[in-house]
């Protein structure tokens, strides 16, 4: 289980993340929406350690993570980021390679390759695995990103929008890899996204954030529901029961 808090974040003059506590339990999919700038990313960089706190406490399996070890971190918890900047030339297997790190400290076991190629198969990547990094489309490229987190084989999948640049297809196949990994192999994900009808057909939970502040969290049913998603977001979301599926309407 992750618990968060009271945890308060501020760059500079502004207060981006007030007071925030949350518990994310361990197993199934938590999807964490809200506007933009509500401080989605900022909680997922803390939970990861990249930030540190203004104050409050995080704990991964009752361990602070303030006190806890990069590698022994590194082995429990995996993260997505929003932005990937990559200077260096790598092909898609060798970023596979960078998520085995925490494991492998660079040098590469049986075990590893296994872990690798099991996550390119998994993202449909292995005709690119030779490829480099900046040979590929914005979404291959998003594709590969996950395969070094997925690689990293740790309980906990921190993934801030990897929806980003997929098409419907490889979005629902993502979508589908997340609830895999939580239902069958017992990973809690912990996944940022906009689109709220994936978030609606594919969570067990889903935390909205505003204004650095938890909004509202509950079932995809306690929140896929016009009042909670108006007053998140500021318009009219209407909501209809589709096979089964809560499904928001806003395209018009
Ligand atoms: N390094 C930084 N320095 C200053 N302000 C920052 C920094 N990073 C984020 N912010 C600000 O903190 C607030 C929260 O940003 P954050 O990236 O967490 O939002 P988000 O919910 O992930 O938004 P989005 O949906 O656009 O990705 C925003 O107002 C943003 O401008
Ligand atoms: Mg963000």
């Amino acid at each position: 289980m992750i618990r968060i808090e009271n945890l308060s974040k501020s760059y500079g003059p502004a207060q981006v993340l007030r007071d925030v506590t949350l518990d994310l339990p361990k197993g199934g999919v938590t999807s964490l929406i809200g506007p933009n700038g509500a401080g989605k990313s900022t909680l997922l960089s803390l939970i990861a350690r990249l930030i540190a706190p203004d104050s409050g406490r995080i704990t991964v399996d009752g361990m602070d993570i303030a006190r806890t070890p990069g590698a022994e971190l590194a082995r429990r918890l995996a993260i997505l980021r929003q932005e990937n900047h990559l200077v260096a030339r790598l092909t898609v297997r060798e970023l596979g390679g960078f998520g085995r790190f925490p494991h492998s400290a660079g040098r590469l076991t049986q075990a590893d390759h296994a872990a690798i190629d099991r996550a390119l198969d998994y993202l449909d990547l292995q005709a690119l695995a030779d490829r480099f990094i900046d040979q590929l489309s914005g979404g291959q490229r998003q594709r590969a990103f996950v395969a070094m987190v997925l690689a990293q084989d740790t309980d906990y999948l921190l993934l801030d929008e990897p929806l980003n640049n997929l098409d419907m297809k490889h979005g629902q196949a993502m979508m589908r890899l997340l609830s895999r990994a939580a239902h069958d192999l017992g990973k809690s994900v912990l996944v940022v996204l906009h689109d709220i009808n994936f978030a609606s057909c594919h969570s067990d939970r889903i935390v909205a954030m505003r204004d650095g502040r938890i909004f509202a969290s509950g079932t995809p049913a306690e929140i896929v529901a016009p009042d909670p998603l108006r007053d998140l977001y500021d318009m009219e979301i209407a909501v209809r029961e589709i096979d089964g599926q809560r499904i928001a309407l806003f395209y018009g």
